[in-house]
């Protein structure tokens, strides 16, 4: 369950007051604790920008922060969305990489700092003793401010190094090696650029400057056309084997859902102990974010991470919901063999096959007693007596 830190909570609040009331006949309420008040006021900002970012996603203008109502909308509402997703994704890194001394990381659209607060927040919790430059690229720069005094603000006793860049990304110019580079929410705004021109302008970036056992972590809307585009990108920047895929793939052939699906997108649900406010922000909004969706991929250098991935043959991971009727139980699951959807009739169950009544999407699975040695992108396994199923930690 992932936690938004109540200290991070109560500097944001007091923060978005401070900054958004200041100047305005608001001003005199700036200093006194928050109340739902102060959430009706910013609330009518974050129900725009929500219908922005969902419904109304092509009149989204790269310019829909320099609105005062939806910048403030963006850090109470939709940072500690991004965070609780972020920090859900940096959970399934491998151990190893929080066992460095110094992290070189660079956060690509930063925002107000989303995905670096959790960043920061996973580092508090598995390496605090680390030192850590972190790279803002923000074409925002009241964003980009936003970001650098909260991060601040909640880096606390940890030892950091903030640099911001105000640019396009396009104007951008990396330097160096990077350990982690992240970018949470941004390629779709990318708008004017297909995925395979995305991956021309990432691709020679990752191979120049991701350092030789860094991971690069993109997140997405997990809505279809997102997500989809995001499937897409992941397929052409490991083409030519040079990156591996850490999760949520188990394999590093072509998108198995993409190539033999219009309609699917691999997204996962993560489960969060939700603010308070950000409930009653969402009761007011008609939203509900009890459980979150993330789309994400991460990616590494394969001569350093190909090896340690475990990666048996009959592990798989679970890409769709769990979908029962009377007669039959039913899962798709993604990995090395490829797309695989897995039935069984109920009235075959048994003790060897019962974990699919348990199954969730995002749950490792494997199957003792089938093996398949090629690749295909779809399909179907109906359990005999003789396979086993076991979901893994
Ligand atoms: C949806 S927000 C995501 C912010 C943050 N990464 C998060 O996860 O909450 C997208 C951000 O990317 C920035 N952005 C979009 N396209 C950009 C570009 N080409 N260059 C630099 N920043 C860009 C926007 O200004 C905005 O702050």
């Amino acid at each position: 369950m992932i936690q938004f830190p109540k200290d991070l909570e109560d500097f944001l609040l007091s923060y978005v007051k401070r900054e958004f009331y200041r100047g305005t006949r608001r001003a005199s309420f700036a200093d006194r604790p928050f109340i739902r008040e102060d959430l009706l006021f910013f609330s009518k900002g974050v129900a725009d920008l929500s219908e922005l970012f969902t419904a109304d996603r092509a009149n989204l203008q790269s310019g829909y922060l320099n609105q005062p109502q939806f910048r403030a909308g963006y850090i109470l509402y939709f940072l500690p969305i991004n965070f609780a997703k972020t920090r859900f994704v940096l959970d399934r890194f491998p151990e190893k990489f929080w066992k460095r001394k110094t992290y070189r990381v660079l956060d690509i659209g930063c925002g107000p700092g989303s995905a670096s607060l959790a960043f920061l927040d996973a580092l508090k919790k598995k390496n605090p003793s680390a030192e850590i430059e972190l790279v803002l690229v923000e074409q925002n720069a009241n964003v980009l401010a936003d970001a650098q005094r909260l991060l601040r603000g909640f880096a606390g006793k940890l030892k950091i190094e903030i640099r911001a860049f105000p640019l396009w990304l396009h104007g951008f110019r990396f330097q160096g090696e990077y350990d982690l580079i992240l970018m949470s929410h941004v390629l779709n705004e990318m708008v004017k650029y297909s995925a395979q021109e995305r991956s021309e302008w990432l691709l020679p970036r990752l191979q120049e400057h991701l350092a030789p056992e860094g991971i690069v972590a993109l997140t997405e809307p997990a809505l279809k056309r997102p997500t989809r585009e995001l499937m897409a990108l992941r397929d052409h920047l490991i083409e030519d084997k040079e990156f591996c895929v850490l999760g949520p793939c188990l394999h590093d052939e072509v998108c198995p859902m993409l190539a033999a699906t219009r309609s699917d997108w691999c997204h996962f649900y993560l489960d969060w102990d939700e603010p308070e406010y950000l409930q009653a922000l969402d009761r007011m909004v008609k939203n509900d974010n009890h459980f979150l969706k993330v789309a994400y991929v991460l990616l590494g250098r394969t001569a350093a991470w190909k090896k340690s991935l475990p990666r048996g043959r009959d592990t798989y991971r679970v890409v769709s919901n769990r979908m029962q009727n009377r007669e039959k139980t039913e899962a798709v699951l993604c990995g090395p063999p490829g797309r695989l959807t897995v039935s069984r009739l109920n009235l075959e169950k048994r003790k060897e096959n019962s974990a699919l009544d348990k199954v969730r999407r995002g749950d490792l699975l494997q199957i003792q007693g089938w093996d398949r040695k090629d690749f295909e992108v779809g399909r179907t396994l109906r359990l005999s007596p003789k396979q086993v199923l076991k979901i893994l930690p």
